[in-house]
């Protein structure tokens, strides 16, 4: 099978496979674990934030984050696809109490006029504005990178008013490989970062979510708060410093094949995809002109040995990970080209 459902079907390489097992054992909650403390440092170090908290998966951090950074019953600003929005099961208002305000935008990015109108404080008539929030690389833009400028901005947006700006950035490792830059010049342009080592870097579990040491103290509290206290997760947090130290680099080689995957998609049909919107490992297939939706098309595509997951009613979505090279490229692209040509 030819997997491309998603980059955390990743499995750990031998040297994380050989650091769980040297990790140690401490107990995170109580006295501390040497190895989680190690990777906080290392996450922190990279993002460029005074502290980080090891989270069990990306959609807690999310959450955390909005807990931690408070003012239950105001409205968090965020790009209507967002991840946040759209696939962590309304969270934001459920758990954290908080209502909000999905922003049109393109490509991910919020628009500014829209954004500089919803930032609000709270009067008699309207909720006042607790968090801004973005996301990049974004997962529903295909992939998509924020540019720098546009963070820029939103961030400056957002601090005129004193209002705090967290960056989902479960796939920021990309969107700093896509633009040539540093994480932390890409996380400076937002208070609080959160990140996922369990995607393309590798990891079996876990992400970390970064920012100024007081808030980090207060996610720790929101974290168990959600049951999400680390007992013994030296292990796990092994594979992650593994993850960071060697696996980044090589997220080139995943945005590679994914624009080779859009290519070959783009020789078969141009309505499928523009190879032109493919900026890191995600490529966004829209196969509406064959009258067929997604989730049928997956079927098929099983049956030829391709996975891949419906990312809406007429749009698939694949993703390059460290396990598909180009022949996997080509035979995906193969099959796809056999059942449009019957469909
Ligand atoms: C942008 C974004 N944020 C958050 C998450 C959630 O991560 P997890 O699956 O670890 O909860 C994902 C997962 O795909 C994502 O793409």
């Amino acid at each position: 099978m030819i997997d491309l459902r998603s980059d955390t079907v990743t499995r750990p390489t031998e040297a994380m496979l050989e650091s769980m097992r040297e990790a140690t054992f401490g107990d995170d909650s109580r006295d501390g674990d040497e190895t989680v403390r190690k990777l906080e440092a290392l996450a922190a170090e990279r993002t460029g934030k005074e502290a980080g908290a090891f989270m069990p998966s990306g959609t807690m951090a999310n959450l955390v984050a909005m807990l931690a950074h408070g003012s239950r019953g105001g409205e968090v600003l965020l790009e209507e696809g967002s991840h946040t929005l759209n696939a962590e099961l309304g969270g934001i208002a459920a758990v954290a109490g908080l209502f909000y305000r999905g922003i049109p935008g393109k490509r991910g990015a919020m628009d500014l006029d829209l954004l500089r109108e919803s930032i609000r404080p709270l009067t008699r008539h309207h909720m006042g504005t607790a968090l801004v929030w973005m996301e990049n690389t974004h997962n529903r833009a295909g992939g998509a990178v924020l540019p720098v400028a546009h963070m820029r901005t939103v961030y400056g947006l957002a601090r005129e008013k004193d209002v705090p700006v967290h960056l989902d950035g479960a796939r920021i490792f990309n969107a700093a490989q896509a633009l040539g830059a540093t994480v932390a010049s890409v996380a400076q342009h937002s208070d609080s970062v959160c990140f996922c080592v369990s995607k393309g870097l590798s990891a079996p579990v876990g992400s970390v979510l970064c920012g100024p040491a007081a808030f980090i103290e207060r996610a720790r509290a929101c974290r168990r708060m959600v049951g999400g206290n680390l007992r013994q997760a030296g292990p796990l947090a092994a594979a992650g410093i593994v993850a960071l130290e060697t696996m980044a680099n090589r997220l080139a080689d995943d945005h590679q094949t994914a624009r080779r995957l859009a290519e070959g998609f783009h020789r078969i049909d141009a309505s499928l995809c523009d190879p032109k919107d493919v900026e890191t490992n995600l490529v966004r297939v829209d196969v509406k002109k064959s009258g067929k939706r997604a989730a049928q098309w997956s079927a098929d595509l099983k049956q030829k040995g391709v996975l891949v997951a419906p990312a809406d009613i007429h749009v698939l979505r694949f993703v390059t990970h460290r396990h598909i090279a180009a022949p996997d490229v080509d035979a995906a692209v193969g099959a796809l080209a056999e059942l449009w040509k019957k469909k």
